[in-house]
């Protein structure tokens, strides 16, 4: 079968890690004799360059004509002080909210290799570590009216059941698929959009008699992730919340740049992209570590393509080149093999 995958490298160390995890496509692709073709289009500080703005509409075209897509990582110091409206970081909203990509995977999983990474070492984790984030992503303060008056600023929160309903049935379908356990976080001592919220949930749940469901104040979702990660499963939540707890879970695995994520919408398509950013110091320099963006790959083939066991043998080789020893920068402990951006992506590929 033929698979049409917009591929946006984006700035920094984009362009490495995409094209490491393009060749592990490429493999995955000859061996179980499947076609992915790739347009590379332009968006973020790449696009300001080239076309003054950060999201041709271009660049949304190619994306919407094709069957997913794949990014590397958008911004960076160089673009730091262009005016709010043309930021890099504009390209990364308008494509989630163009595309319709309301819903947001984010995995935390802790590779037993990777443990003494964990800031908070096995004393918090007797249990080990796979946590799913489900993000709200095109709603919510991220897309409310903002603006300045004469002295002051306002951003504004707003949700309609619709666009909640949405997102949560989604969230309760994956912890179907894992351990049957949904945390919904929310602040509904303080907010009207989070009482809408918890009465969605509520609703919903009523379609899953066999999701155990509990309500959370983000607040002490933020205390309880320190204290007790192994507790979540799949954790649900309104856009900026989820934006910073998927950044709290992601750093108790120790290692971001093993983090993959996906965007979806209504159908099977879907935007693929590491959690981290684009670390414009590292850039060009063979260091980056391209695992997080080979695990979005990944991810990208179970959930746009429905090709299990080729996301399998993408997931699996990942965890052999943990296993047998291959580190980039990042995740380097004495005793096991440094390698480069390159040199990983090729480890890879040799276990497929
Ligand atoms: C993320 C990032 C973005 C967000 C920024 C770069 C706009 O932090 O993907 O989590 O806040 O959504
Ligand atoms: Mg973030």
């Amino acid at each position: 079968m033929k698979y049409n995958i917009a591929l946006v490298k984006g700035d920094g160390i984009g362009p490495d890690i995409v094209s490491e995890a393009v060749k592990v496509l490429e493999k995955t692709g000859g061996k179980f004799s499947h076609d992915f073709v790739f347009t590379e289009t332009l968006a973020g500080g790449a696009a300001i360059d080239e076309f003054g703005i950060p999201l041709p509409e271009d660049t949304v075209n190619t994306c919407l004509s094709s069957d997913a897509v794949l990014l590397g990582a958008v911004g960076g110091p160089r673009w730091d002080n262009i005016e709010s409206a043309r930021r890099p970081e504009k390209a990364l909203l308008g494509l989630r909210s163009k595309l319709g990509l309301f819903t947001n995977l984010r995995p935390a999983l802790i590779y037993p290799e990777l443990s003494d990474a964990c800031p908070l070492k096995n004393r918090a984790i007797p249990n080990g570590l796979d946590i799913l984030v489900v993000r709200e992503l095109t709603g919510g303060i991220y897309f409310g009216k903002r603006g300045r008056t004469e002295d002051g600023a306002y951003d504004t929160m707003s949700y309609s059941k619709a666009e909640i309903e949405r997102v949560v049935r989604k969230a309760f379908e994956f912890a179907r698929m894992r351990r049957r356990r949904l945390h919904s976080v929310d602040k509904a001592n303080v907010l009207e959009t989070s009482r809408l919220w918890r009465e969605v949930v509520a609703e919903v749940s009523k379609d899953f008699p066999d999701v155990e469901v509990e309500n959370l104040y983000v607040d002490n979702a933020a205390m309880q992730l320190v204290v007790n990660p192994s507790q979540f499963d799949v954790i649900v939540t309104e856009n900026m919340f989820g934006d910073i707890l998927s950044d709290e879970a992601s750093m108790i695995t120790g290692s971001i740049g093993m983090l993959g994520s996906a965007s979806m919408g209504i159908g099977s398509f879907g935007m693929y992209e590491p959690i981290h950013g684009s670390a414009p110091d590292i850039a060009g320099k063979d260091i980056a570590n391209p695992i997080a963006t080979i695990l979005s790959a990944s991810m990208m083939l179970r959930y746009s393509f429905d090709l299990q066991k080729e996301a399998d043998a993408i997931e699996n080789a990942v965890k052999s080149a943990i296993h047998d020893g291959y580190r980039t920068k990042d995740i380097y402990t004495e005793g096991t093999k440094l390698v480069g951006t390159k040199a990983m992506g090729e480890a890879i590929r040799s276990y497929i």
